[in-house]
């Protein structure tokens, strides 16, 4: 965010606040100013909110009317009615993919970042698999350079674990560290040198960072297109086993106990995966996992045929593994809801199934999908929402953020839980229309995004 954008104060009106860190979900007015929380209380009164120039003298600023608080507010108020809104802490997605440098046909900074507020997202941590790849001090600090300039929103950027991902040298992990990454991941394979991940774990835990792991057993995957199953035989495609993704969670669950790096898990797409981190949990490894929409909402039997929107990796997985993620989530097991957002152009997902490249988008439906297949039907609260979407991120990164409270840099989303309508592609910032969720009925939109005190939704 650029320091120098003129900040209005804003005042958020009869919102129902839900707050992870502080357990509340109440009635309240929130008044913004400066870039954060001022004031969290029963009433604001908006009516008396007038001219107060630079003024010493508290006579001449309009006192602001509240149950037991002599807050004041000035003049230059923006005045937003939440009445039947949730007004939640800004969403943090740990994983998207903004491909920038080098395929920014496909997205770029700028263009994610605008998808991310469209989705109520304020904070994203971009995975290294750009070209050239983040994997070292200069090009991180380029990167959050020109975020500052081109994002909207937060950018957190996550640094390679071997040199071009190629699995053979670790990265300068301390070096990028120092420049701005928040984690190190080799996302879109696996460091399959356990001897090498070991080294970069060592060092990650040394700087306090977290490893965000992307689990696939490399050796097994032989080609496979989408989960190995009877609609794989009868598409003619090869498959990708549940044992692709659990071989590597196993690995990496018992080099994170040795190591005792933070581990994060990404994508878990299989029924064991959840059971391994709830048994790693257990046993004391400091361990957590996110699960993406698409794997708690779809199976490979909703696959239709040659459609690359369904394809991403991991793949859609069986009616099993999809009720082991809900209830993985349900019970705390999984703490993290991300996307994996993943653009890519509409040419590339007209390749056909076995052609197109892995990956959707996910940045602008992540909150309705949530809402309305976890929240409407049971399996999460709220309040739990607000937990796995930016609370638990936050606390991952070890971030301030993921909370509202007086004092907090005001990262908010105002939520319409009652809003119905199909997802338009048309209306998506991101430069990626490649989802497998057009056209479904939603329940839920975001319709304020602001970030550090700016608007930066509706744009
Ligand atoms: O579906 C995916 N797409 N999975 C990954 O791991 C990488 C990502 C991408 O970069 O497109
Ligand atoms: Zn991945
Ligand atoms: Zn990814």
């Amino acid at each position: 965010m650029s320091e120098q954008k003129v900040l209005s104060d804003i005042l958020i009106k009869n919102g129902r606040l839900i707050d992870a860190a502080s357990e509340t979900d109440c009635i309240a007015d929130i008044l913004i100013k400066n870039g954060k929380v001022e004031k969290i209380q029963k009433k604001v009164s908006a009516e008396k909110i007038g001219n107060a120039e630079n003024s010493e003298n508290t006579e001449n600023l309009l006192r602001v009317t509240c149950e037991n608080s002599n807050g004041y507010v000035d003049s230059n108020v923006m005045v937003i009615d939440a009445e039947g809104r949730f007004v939640m802490p800004g969403l943090i997605d740990l994983h998207v993919h903004f491909r920038d440098p080098g395929f920014t046909y496909k997205e770029t900074i700028h263009t994610g970042a605008l998808a991310a507020a469209h989705g109520g997202v304020t904070t994203v941590c971009p995975m290294p698999n750009t070209k050239p790849v983040i994997d070292n001090p200069e090009i991180v600090k380029e990167t959050v350079d020109r975020s500052k300039k081109e994002a909207c929103i937060n950018v957190l950027p996550v640094g390679a674990v071997t040199i071009g991902q190629m699995g053979k040298e670790v990265t300068d992990i301390k070096g990028m560290a120092d420049n701005g990454i928040c984690a190190i991941s080799e996302d879109g394979k696996s460091v399959m040198n356990s001897n090498v991940y070991r080294q970069a774990m060592k060092i990650a835990k040394e700087c306090d960072i977290p490893v965000m792991a992307h689990c696939e057993d490399i050796n097994l995957v032989a080609g496979g297109v989408m989960n190995a199953d009877n609609n794989a035989d009868k598409l003619g495609l090869k498959g990708i086993s549940n044992a692709v993704e659990d071989i590597i969670v196993a690995r990496d669950i018992l080099l994170a106990k040795e190591t005792g790096v933070k581990l994060h898990l990404c994508h878990c797409s299989t029924k064991d995966s959840v059971r391994m981190v709830k048994e790693a949990k257990e046993d004391g490894v400091n361990v957590t996992a996110e699960v993406c929409p698409h794997h708690f909402i779809l199976s490979t039997d909703d696959i239709p045929e040659n459609n690359g929107n369904y394809k991403m990796n991991p793949p859609l997985r069986s009616k099993e593994d999809v009720q082991a993620l809900k209830e993985g989530l349900r019970d705390g097991i999984m703490e993290v809801i991300s996307t994996d957002h993943a653009p890519h152009s509409e040419e590339e997902k007209s390749r056909g199934f076995e052609k197109s490249p892995f990956g959707i988008v996910g940045l602008e439906t992540s909150a309705a999908l949530t809402y309305t297949e976890l929240v409407l039907t049971g399996y999460l609260t709220p309040m739990q929402m607000v937990e796995k979407m930016s609370y638990n991120p936050a606390k991952i990164l070890g971030i301030d953020k993921g909370r509202i409270h007086e004092g907090s840099v005001a990262d908010i989303v105002i939520f319409n839980p009652d809003a119905e309508y199909e997802i338009d592609v048309n209306e998506f910032a991101s430069m990626g229309k490649n989802t497998p969720f057009a056209g479904k009925k939603v329940k839920g939109k975001v319709e304020y995004t602001i970030c550090g005190g700016k608007v930066v939704y509706p744009f």
